[in-house]
């Protein structure tokens, strides 16, 4: 599988971290009710979601599935720097839906994940989830605008600070014509004024709107429900 994220895996933790301040208390309230058996992290980037479940569900045991080797090197440093990880993280350097998940799980998410499957992959994603989440479990997933094929112009995504050094990344959109996106994003490192490093990477994303992705959802028996602010675009998927 070509990795998408080849170039620009240095910076998706601390870039995505915002991201997550938002989504965190969400995800961690509508987790905790799960039971602490199964949980499953597909797409789990630096490991934002993985450590959320570990936390959320003490006790149970985690798979991470990470295709991209430089983000599977920051989320395989989090799991291996905890003790408590160490002993209950999986970390599977596969992709979906070639990916070997576990039997049965109460627990799944897959956070800003969804735009890199299309419409048959999701329905493969559906048909596993209705075959393998337990009654009583649940799925999040999330949506990011736009959901229709509009060109969304150039604006700074998201920014840090890390020592005296500033990480920055710009976010742009074009139609692709296919039900797809093409994001294009730079990822830039500042001192003060001066650039030290510039990396533009770019990504086709498929996409569904909410409506979409109940018809999806529905055909394999499954619920989809909108949870916290409507802004942040996230989703439960539970057993009808
Ligand atoms: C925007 S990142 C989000 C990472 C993480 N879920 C988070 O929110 O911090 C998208 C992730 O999806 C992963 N991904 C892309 N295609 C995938 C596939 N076919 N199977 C599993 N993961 C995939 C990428 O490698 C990347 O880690």
């Amino acid at each position: 599988m070509n990795d998408e994220y080849s170039e620009s895996a240095e910076f998706i933790d601390l870039l995505i971290e915002p991201f997550w301040t938002m989504l965190r208390p969400v995800l961690t309230e509508v987790l905790s009710a799960a039971s602490p058996t199964t949980a499953v992290d597909l797409g789990a980037g630096s490991g934002h979601g993985t450590l959320l479940l570990a936390h959320t569900l003490p006790g149970a045991d985690v798979v991470a599935v990470e295709p991209s080797q430089g983000l599977r090197s920051a989320l395989l440093a989090r799991v291996h720097g905890d003790g408590d990880l160490r002993t209950r993280v999986t970390v599977l350097p596969s992709s979906f839906p070639d990916v070997e998940l576990p039997e049965r799980f109460s627990a799944f998410i897959a956070m800003n994940v969804l735009g890199h499957f299309d419409t048959a992959q999701r329905d493969v994603l559906w048909s596993l989830l209705a075959e393998r989440l337990d009654r009583g479990g649940v799925a999040v997933v999330n949506l990011q605008p736009p959901a229709e094929p509009v060109s969304v112009p150039e604006s700074v995504a998201s920014t840090t600070r890390v020592g005296r050094l500033t990480y920055e990344c710009r976010a742009t959109a074009e139609p692709t014509g296919d039900g797809t996106l093409t994001w294009f994003m730079t990822y830039r490192t500042l001192d003060g004024d001066t650039q030290l490093d510039e990396r533009t990477v770019s990504y086709r994303w498929h996409l569904v709107d909410a409506d979409g992705l109940r018809a999806e959802t529905a055909a394999h028996s499954l619920a989809l429900a909108p949870v916290g602010d409507p802004e942040l675009g996230v989703y439960t998927i539970t057993h009808t």
